[in-house]
């Protein structure tokens, strides 16, 4: 297939869809609040991204013979991401809840996706989503036309294992644009100077996941939900930007 090269019309309409898909993302982070159910977040996305001209590209996106039937991912806690949203999830004060939706607009992709604390969370939570924003801030700093992708996975690992969390392995960001999911895979840990070269008009959605514990992860039975296999907390962050000659441009910007 090859990775494809964006136009300069094609990424207009990927910013509006980046716009659409942050101001979608920052409404319903809004609405997070003790009492809430997952679903109700979920049905005020939707809403939000079919009055934005929009439609939700999670909603029946299929992968292995299965259809994902929900507007966007609400993974709590030790759950890290792909989470149904569901009227028995309830959000608690104390909870860290992660949100990652995505929207297609005239065509176009872009995905994203935040953890935010739920009130009072202890210091070292705080720090897991601090490490996982800032090692998604570190990648989008150095991503640039003409270096390696290992570079930037390595950028990632490297400031989270110095941190002392764990980055996931078993999944991975992508390149994105007619497709939700596009050439190439982006892990989250790698060797610099290792993969392929970057170029401008490579779109691409960069998202760390980071563990408080051990990097393994499992599949529950719903064949969704993805959670920490030691139950550790998890963060996830998550950007669709462009690639430029001097860095990138953020199509989600908050
Ligand atoms: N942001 C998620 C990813 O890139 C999108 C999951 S699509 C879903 O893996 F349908 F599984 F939700
Ligand atoms: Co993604």
């Amino acid at each position: 297939m090859g990775i494809s090269i964006k136009a300069p019309e094609e990424i207009k309409i990927m910013r509006i869809a980046g716009e659409i898909l942050a101001g979608v993302l920052s409404r319903v982070v809004s609405d997070v609040k003790p009492g809430i159910s997952t679903f109700e977040l979920d049905a005020l996305a939707e809403e939000f991204i079919i009055k934005a001209g929009a439609q939700p590209a999670f909603k029946g996106y299929e992968t292995k013979g299965k259809k994902y039937p929900a507007t966007l991912c609400a993974s709590i806690n030790e759950q890290l991401v792909h989470t149904i949203p569901s009227q028995d999830q309830i959000i608690t004060s104390g909870d860290i809840i992660s949100i990652d939706c995505g929207v297609l607009y005239q065509g176009y992709y872009t995905d994203m996706a935040v953890t935010i604390p739920v009130g009072k969370i202890p210091r070292k939570t705080k720090k897991l989503i601090t490490v996982t924003k800032k090692s998604l801030d570190i990648a989008i700093g150095i991503i640039k036309s003409g270096i390696h992708l290992g570079d930037v996975s390595y950028a990632v690992q490297s400031y989270v294992e110095k941190n002392r969390f764990s980055v996931v392995r078993q999944l991975s960001g992508h390149g994105i644009g007619k497709n939700l999911h596009e050439e190439p895979t982006i892990l989250n840990y790698g060797k610099p100077g290792t993969g392929i070269i970057l170029k401008s008009g490579m779109a691409v959605a960069i998202e760390p996941m980071v563990n408080i514990g051990h990097w393994k992860v499992k599949t529950l039975e719903d064949g969704w939900t993805i959670v920490t296999e030691d139950g550790s907390l998890s963060a996830h962050f998550e950007h669709t930007i462009v690639i430029t000659k001097s860095g990138c441009e953020v199509l989600t910007k908050l």
